[in-house]
């Protein structure tokens, strides 16, 4: 970890971003996604709710997706797993300190997970802390069954936020280290924070918001990524890419994004790298540096910096959404929208302590 400050009360001790919730039109079109093209393994279903509970190769855990079909597309929780039943305490209390609505709900309350706290938290999002799951059979040697995207495991949640300095210093007092940014010399744009020893278990993209930008699954190869795209193409169903493939600036990763049929955005991710180290430093990355975002120079479509999911509040009724403070698709999409680029001398990574005070 990188952040020194303490908080009191201390915050929950957490593992890893674990799962979300995707409320989808029709499960059976979501399944025809995230099962047969995507390959996601089929834990469990149930009819009421109507749900999939899906997971990658490598997970050890129930699930690391639900989809749950519902009125309205959106994104029902985030998920975060903890390390021990008091972590649960403290989530509640670190967020009543801060009045955000908390809920502690039993064991069983979604499926295959134990008893939990959920909370809407600062930003606008129900998050789920929670300790206990059931475990699953580790698919990872078998070969034989994997299909589409070869997922692996869930990586990361991606939040389109109005404030992202705001975001940066909520997930600070949750003890997230910060692996990554983009900013210039006024504006932080985003940033990439971490629990586990990777470059993310949450990153912030300035927009209105709350809302979810999309959420990164891991594949170990970067040619199971471009498989993926091959098999869209074959069905004639390319207009679930995105954007991509290409290898991302920050985070190294090489990466597509798709769109789901209800719009939900996901992306898969590979070749990113250790965070673990007690002193890892924090890469800085200038607004003007065409890399930052995908290393090759491609443009950024337009609609991945401008659209994303619904967030539902505890009750499960939609958040109303902010405009953003900042554009950083203006920054490098000049405003007649023909990709007018800026350059600086010199602009690039620079490699420099945290940015805990700056707001
Ligand atoms: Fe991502």
């Amino acid at each position: 970890m990188t952040e020194t400050t303490s908080y009191d009360p201390a915050p929950p001790d957490i593992v890893r971003a674990a799962y979300g919730e995707l409320v989808v039109g029709d499960l059976e079109s979501a399944r025809w996604f995230w099962v047969n093209v995507l390959g996601f393994v089929v834990t469990a279903a149930s009819s009421s709710p109507k749900a999939l509970y899906l997971r990658g190769y490598d997970e050890l855990t129930h699930h690391n997706l639900i989809l749950t079909e519902g009125r309205t597309p959106a994104a029902a929780r985030l998920a975060y797993r903890v390390r021990t039943p008091d972590d649960l305490d403290r989530a509640e209390r670190f967020h009543r300190e801060r009045g955000c609505r908390t809920e502690r709900v039993p064991a069983g309350a979604t499926r295959g997970v134990g008893e939990a706290v959920r909370v809407e938290d600062p930003l606008g999002f129900t998050l789920e802390f929670f300790r206990d799951i059931e475990p699953a059979e580790r698919l990872i040697q078998r070969y034989d069954l994997r299909r589409g995207g070869h997922i692996a495991r869930i990586d990361h949640f991606n939040l389109m936020v109005p404030d992202v300095p705001a975001s940066y210093r909520y997930y600070s007092s949750l003890g997230f280290g910060c692996s990554e940014t983009i900013e210039d010399e006024d504006t932080l744009y985003a940033a990439w924070m971490y629990r586990k020893q990777t470059v993310h278990d949450v990153a912030f993209t300035g927009g209105a918001g709350p809302r979810l930008h999309h959420i990164g699954f891991f594949a170990h190869e970067s040619h199971q990524v471009l498989h993926v795209c091959d098999i869209l193409g074959s069905l004639h169903e390319e207009a679930h890419i995105e954007r991509g493939p290409g290898r991302h600036g920050v985070s190294n990763a090489f990466y597509v994004y798709l769109r789901d049929p209800d719009g939900h955005r996901m992306e898969i991710y590979t070749s990113d790298y250790y965070t673990g180290d007690p002193d890892h430093p924090t890469y800085r990355w200038s607004v003007h540096d065409p890399r930052r975002r995908d290393f090759w120079g491609h443009e950024v479509v337009e609609s991945w910096y401008k659209e994303g999911s619904a967030v539902l509040d505890l009750d499960g009724t939609p958040r109303p959404v902010s405009d953003s403070r900042i554009d950083e698709s203006a920054v490098t999409v000049g405003a007649d929208g023909l990709g007018i680029i800026r350059r600086e001398p010199g602009a690039g990574t620079r490699t420099v302590s945290p940015p805990g005070a700056r707001s």
